[in-house]
């Protein structure tokens, strides 16, 4: 990797995943794409920011062609429930969006990882230790979504060479640029909550466990399989990959250890609880630690310690 465009650079895992790009590859060497909200901060100040919006070929392949971008890290997504809200947009930007790439990969010789996700799951899927090879008939239009991007990436791989792989990753915990509009974003919230008012109402029933995965993990899974050795990787898209299982009581009782007050109680909402119900409790990762060494560094308690700092100090600055 030498040239990166990372599209969908402002949102949860772009904004923190372009400037870990920046540092490893040069600042010059990572373009942040964005579509209708301009990078701001450090973000926009040290590298190259153009617009690229995934649904629009002509824009995508201009950027790549004045980069001469060689890896396209494709993170334009719409997130499960606003997908049930939208199914017709979560397709257009889900799958049109990952066809542009493929498209211009080909004919550019560029290297695409376009996140898969536990969504990809559901419909007779195992829910424990779930195999990497598995059934998958999702029920939500993100996860069929992402299967079809999990298909299009291995058909492009195959039949064209173009270099195409991908993680399926949980529900990504992270301090920097909230989440939107995800079944998993209540592990999220609930920090923020715990720090700002000292209760949460959660969305998901007690007994829902979902894998999860804090941002600096997923940084990395994302970075390490793109170096991976290929002649290792058996499988391309997409990689199990998990750190954490935890259902809401864990990472309630968790958060209550340093914030003693902490209470929650319970909402339900019924769109997000069937999803969570169709996803895995606890994916088996085996296979992505032994084709490219993946090992994750964060568990929930020093997650929970690093994301109340954080939003400690967004709250003592104002910023929350
Ligand atoms: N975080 C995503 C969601 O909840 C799962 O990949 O939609």
């Amino acid at each position: 990797m030498k040239n990166i465009l990372v599209i969908g650079a402002v949102g949860q895992i772009g904004s923190e995943l372009t400037l870990e790009l920046r540092k490893r590859y040069g600042n010059s060497n990572v373009v942040a794409g964005y579509r209708a909200t301009k990078p701001t901060g450090e973000l926009l100040e040290s590298g190259p920011a153009e617009v690229a919006d995934a649904t629009n070929a002509q824009q995508v392949a201009d950027v790549v062609k004045k980069y001469k971008i060689d890896t396209i890290y494709n993170l334009a997504a719409i997130l499960s429930a606003v997908g049930e809200a939208k199914p017709l947009m979560a397709w257009q930007v889900g799958i049109g969006g990952l066809m542009n790439c493929l498209e211009i990969a080909r004919e550019f010789g560029c290297a695409v990882t376009t996140p898969s996700s536990i969504g990809a799951f559901g419909g007779g899927t195992p829910l424990d230790n779930t195999p990497q090879d598995t059934i998958q008939r999702p029920q939500t239009m993100y996860g069929i979504t992402k299967v079809t991007g999990e298909l299009l990436s291995d058909y492009y791989f195959r039949k064209f060479g173009v270099d195409t792989r991908s993680v399926r990753y949980p529900g990504i915990i992270s301090n920097v640029t909230l989440p939107g509009g995800g079944t998993t974003d209540y592990a999220v919230e609930i920090y923020y909550e715990a720090v700002k008012t000292g209760k949460y109402t959660c969305p998901l029933g007690a007994g829902t466990f979902l894998d999860m995965m804090y941002m600096p993990d997923a940084i990395d899974a994302a970075i390490d399989l793109m170096e991976a050795d290929p002649a290792k990787l058996k499988h391309r898209n997409a990689f199990n990959v998990s750190a954490m299982s935890f259902d809401p009581e864990i990472i309630a009782a968790e958060i209550k250890k340093h914030i003693p007050g902490f209470t929650m109680d319970y909402q339900v909402e019924p769109i997000k609880q069937a999803i969570a119900n169709s996803w895995p409790n606890n994916m088996d990762d085996s296979c992505a630690r032994a084709e490219w060494g993946w090992n994750p560094k964060w568990n929930l308690e020093k997650m929970t310690v690093d994301m109340l700092k954080a939003i400690r100090e967004k709250k003592a600055n104002g910023l929350i």
